[in-house]
């Protein structure tokens, strides 16, 4: 439900009644002291699509994820999550919505102090009051069972591979059974099977629950692979937004740059 001090406008209602983009992001400022990290961004992402963002190093794509979660809090413009911008609210009251949002984060996804099966049930012992510990202990398995990991429960993370972490991440991303998944560079750092697994896994995912997708990633393989439509950002801004094919056809100087470099960077490290 909309619930604005203000009258909904009609694109709002749409997207409340769910009929709009699931997120919708207008012209989104954000600076740290005199540094502009986003200058105007603006995104949509529908039900079961996936909407890549590409970039270099430092452009700000995990800032706006950060952005959408309500982690931080943008300078000016609206995120508007089911129709309702959350860019107004205090952080305390995006808690709601927040749960409705499976996050991935690109460092430190798990606790280390707990077992993989404790970090799956963290985010239900914490909002769901209700169920009780056998039924939590199933969900738990059930979870790990759908990230392939059913056999891990009592695991610490530093006992498992880089690429077995992101599962357990992904596992906990999907507790609460989200309708919106933001995963921050799920392939970073894995070697490129296990990359390729981690992408077929999402797609996957995606598949069977439907849900608004945003990967952050740097791997055009892997956007070519999961994402429905792309956006590349650049000095605050969406440089191009389009197919992974339009991408590649564009003639934009920046654009051709970098498709060129992140697809040698990743032919090179996949050997493909
Ligand atoms: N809390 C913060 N305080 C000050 N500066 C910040 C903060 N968070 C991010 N920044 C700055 O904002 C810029 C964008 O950071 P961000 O982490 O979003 O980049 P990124 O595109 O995700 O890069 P990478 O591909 O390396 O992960 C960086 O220059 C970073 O130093
Ligand atoms: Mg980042």
């Amino acid at each position: 439900m909309v619930t604005t001090d203000r009258i909904a406008t009609k694109q709002e209602k749409a997207e409340d009644d769910g009929n709009g983009p699931v997120v919708a992001v207008e012209d989104l400022h954000k600076s740290f002291g005199s540094q502009k990290v986003l200058n105007g961004i603006g995104l949509t992402v529908s039900r079961s699509e996936t909407l890549a963002v590409l970039g270099r190093s430092g452009t700000g794509k995990s800032v706006l994820l950060k952005l959408i979660i309500g982690l931080q809090k943008p300078d000016s413009g609206s995120i508007r999550i089911h129709g309702r911008d959350i860019a107004g609210l205090a952080l305390d009251q995006i808690g709601e919505i927040r749960k409705k949002i499976g996050f991935l984060f690109q460092r430190g996804a798990l606790y280390d102090s707990l077992t993989v099966g404790q970090n799956v049930a963290f985010p239900l012992q914490h909002h769901t009051k209700e169920m009780s510990r056998s039924e939590r202990a199933g969900r738990v398995r059930e979870l790990l069972a759908e990230v392939g990991m059913e056999g891990d429960t009592e695991k610490m993370p530093s006992d498992i591979s880089g690429g077995m972490q992101k599962r357990v991440g992904l596992a906990r991303a999907l507790a609460l059974e989200p309708d919106i998944l933001l995963l921050d560079e799920p392939t970073a750092g894995l070697d490129p099977i296990s990359a390729g697994e981690i992408d077929d896994l999402v797609l996957r995912l995606e598949e069977e629950h439907h849900m608004a997708s945003i990967v952050v990633t740097h791997d055009l393989h892997s956007a070519k692979a999961i994402a429905d439509r792309l956006i590349l950002l650049h000095e605050g801004n969406v440089v191009i937004e389009g197919t992974f094919e339009e991408l590649q056809k564009s003639d934009d100087e920046f654009v051709k740059a970098f498709v060129r470099q992140s697809w040698e960077d990743i032919c090179r490290e996949r050997r493909v």
